[in-house]
């Protein structure tokens, strides 16, 4: 390895980090990675094993990425996203081995702590908006809005989601709907905008919610 990484970085040694990486602090690679050199990552993210970061990519800080995803050039990851295992991002919507469109990368935007699960493939040149959340196996073709919930192929918003991931369920007499895990509100501020009425979108959670707490079973199920 030889990148400009702060000597706190763990790079496990199967994997390859080239020259001119730049990692932040915190920051932990494990077994059979490899980061390009022209890659930009932020501090305290975590790469499971077999994850390649492509020359180009931005990644912010606290970004998980479980095993087996490949982050592509085009690709702009935001801070506190989370990639599950096997996900699928790409860039050319159109690709053939025989036409070169190198120069054509589209752009695929994962804002602030969007989550996509494990199995989910993100067609390219869309936004994912902050806190959105991608089921298991969802193929995602549009841009998705702030705190919306996507299943399916091709997926479509079946509802929204709390900064926990928890969904929401039906809005009170004053249009609110209140996170089961956190006790957090949320309202649509316009149709099809939601905002949490408790905590600003960029600010991070305070420490006493940062660990998950389950649910008691009558709230489980919907
Ligand atoms: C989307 C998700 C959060 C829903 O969880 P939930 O709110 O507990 O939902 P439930 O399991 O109660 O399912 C509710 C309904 O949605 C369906 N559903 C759940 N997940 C789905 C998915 N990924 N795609 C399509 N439909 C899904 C269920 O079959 C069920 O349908 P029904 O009402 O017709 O029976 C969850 O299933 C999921 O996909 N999580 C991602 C897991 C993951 O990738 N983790 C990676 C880290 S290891």
């Amino acid at each position: 390895m030889s990148t400009s990484a702060p000597p706190d970085v763990y790079v496990h040694p199967s994997s390859v980090v080239d020259e001119g990486a730049q990692i932040g602090p915190g920051t932990r690679i494990w077994h059979f990675c490899h980061v390009m050199g022209g890659a930009r990552i932020g501090a305290r993210c975590s790469f499971g094993q077999n994850v390649f970061v492509a020359n180009g990519v931005q990644i912010g800080d606290g970004v998980k990425v479980q095993n087996n995803v490949s982050l592509y050039a085009g690709v702009v990851v935001e801070d506190e996203v989370f990639l599950g295992p096997s996900c699928v991002l790409t860039n050319v919507t159109h690709p053939r081995a025989q036409v070169v469109r190198r120069d054509l990368y589209e752009t695929t935007r994962l804002r602030r702590g969007a989550t996509v699960g494990a199995n989910a493939t993100i067609v390219c040149g869309v936004t994912l908006g902050r806190y959105c959340f991608v089921g298991a196996g969802g193929v995602v073709t549009r841009d998705v809005p702030d705190y919306a919930l996507m299943l399916g192929v091709p997926a479509r918003q079946v509802g929204w989601v709390s900064r926990h991931g928890r969904r929401l369920g039906a809005p009170d007499e004053r249009g609110e709907m209140r996170c089961p895990e956190s006790g957090y509100r949320y309202a649509e501020v316009q149709p099809g905008t939601l905002r949490c009425l408790d905590l600003d979108e960029d600010r991070p959670l305070p420490p006493e919610h940062r660990v998950g707490k389950p649910l008691p079973a009558a709230q489980e199920t919907p």
